[in-house]
């Protein structure tokens, strides 16, 4: 199968949109299959900088189609925002992008409520409204954009969605109501926003399948923020591993032909929750620094530490990840010493397992061994050119995780990267 799998496997932010527009060239579809507007997929092509939230990263490139899957909860402003940025600058987007009809609305009370409990939990999220979308499709009070045209069915389905919103946003926060009206305006106006859009991507994709195209699947967050695999409670919403893959897009597992995650040379993480390797002092800002590490939906500064093979290595068999790209390995540039997590040891014990539980997380105290820094790989396009304290760094850990890291990005630009192969959508 000419199909990847392009997926986070750290606590998202690895890179992923650099990665995806990179081999985007080689494909022909690209497809979203969870999350929502909360991602911020970099990409810098032809010396601008693009950061999509919701477009699938293959949008820049003409005549590649797109897809946004049943597994997305759309917010069709944020759609609309995206799609008159990029149509401004002159991308041809007509007839390439597909939107599940399947796929819930993010709806204007879904943000509201998002900012409520964001107050209470403290989780960090991007208040975009994610939760609460993904929360009211599992309680059967969603909305779809295949109900966008069916009016009464809209009336219908409200009014069962502002019984929850209203018990919740009057009876416990003291706002006023929502009605009726309010959300049917909002939805005539999202109507007016998809059309055109909406179609049933599962089958399009069987379609595609069958004719043998060439796939990515891009993955939004990471498997750290999965909200079965993650760093629960202080996760997102949906499911970024494989398997979300297949439930996101209507696909059977014969479709997945590679999963390459994508991790960078050091760890990040926004919003709250447990990071063992988290550097709190001048290293870890310097590391901020270099690494232009601020939030590319929220601007909030990430918090940044060294490389946990721990969490990587089970991120990589939760998701059955195959090959790694390891993106920003030019910030490590002229760090004389470099520490690696190996392991933890929690309440004096020694365990090279990532618990379950945040808890026991928090009490984790990181095992490290230590790797000589190298003077610099800016730029460099060749694993051979690398410097070799370099490639002992990528050597060892390919040997910690078990898998190979087929490419290695040594700059923001597409032309900055090392593809070492073998990638899917390579196959004859
Ligand atoms: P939500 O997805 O907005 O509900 O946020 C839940 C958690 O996931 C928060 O810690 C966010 O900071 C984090 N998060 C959501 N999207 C991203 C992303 O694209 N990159 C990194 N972290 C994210």
């Amino acid at each position: 199968m000419k199909t990847v799998v392009i997926l986070g496997a750290q606590w998202g932010d690895e890179g992923k949109g650099k990665i995806v527009h990179l081999l985007s060239d080689r494909a022909d579809v690209v497809c979203r299959y969870q999350g929502g507007n909360n991602a911020g997929h970099t990409v810098v092509s032809g010396g601008k900088k693009w950061v999509f939230h919701l477009l699938p990263s293959g949008i820049l490139k003409e005549k590649k189609a797109c897809i946004i899957g049943n597994g997305v909860v759309l917010d069709p402003y944020a759609f609309s925002e995206e799609m008159t940025l990029v149509q401004n600058e002159g991308v041809d987007t007509a007839s390439r992008l597909y939107v599940s009809d399947r796929a819930h609305l993010i709806m204007p009370y879904h943000r509201a409520l998002d900012s409520m409990y964001e107050e209470s939990l403290g989780i960090g999220t991007t208040k975009r409204g994610i939760g609460p979308a993904y929360s009211y499709k599992y309680a059967r009070i969603g909305i779809r954009l295949c109900d966008l045209d069916e009016r009464e069915y809209l009336e219908w389905i409200t009014k069962r969605a502002l019984d929850e919103v209203n018990a919740t946003i009057v009876g416990k926060y003291g706002r006023n109501p929502v009605t009726v009206r309010e959300v049917m305006d909002a939805l005539e106006e999202y109507g007016e926003i998809m059309k055109g859009y909406v179609t049933d991507t599962s089958r399009l994709l069987a379609e595609y399948l069958k004719e043998g195209r060439r796939i990515i699947f891009e993955g939004a967050q990471g498997v750290l923020l999965d909200v079965d695999f993650g760093t629960y409670p202080y996760v997102t919403s949906s499911n970024p591993v494989t398997g979300g893959v297949l439930t996101g897009l209507g696909i059977g597992p014969g479709a997945v032909g590679q999963v390459l995650g994508v991790v960078k040379a050091y760890t990040t993480r926004v919003g709250e929750g447990p990071f063992p390797t988290e550097l709190e002092g001048p290293t870890g800002e310097s590391i901020r620094e270099r690494g232009c590490e601020f939030g590319a939906s929220t601007g909030r500064p990430r918090r940044c530490g060294w490389f946990d093979a721990v969490a990587v290595r089970y991120a990589v068999r939760v998701s059955g990840v195959q090959a790694l790209a390891m993106t920003k390995f030019d910030v490590l540039d002229g760090i004389d010493r470099l520490p690696v997590c190996t392991g933890y040891r929690i309440d004096g014990r020694d365990t090279d397992r990532f618990p379950a539980n945040v808890f026991v997380l928090e009490r984790a105290v990181p095992v490290y061994e230590e790797f000589a820094g190298w003077e610099s790989t800016a730029g460099v396009k060749r694993y051979e050119d690398l410097p070799a304290e370099a490639t002992r760094y990528i050597a060892a850990l390919e040997k910690l995780i078990g898998v190979p890291i087929s490419i290695v990005s040594t700059g923001p630009d597409e032309t900055e990267t090392i593809i070492r192969g073998p990638l899917a959508v390579d196959a004859g």
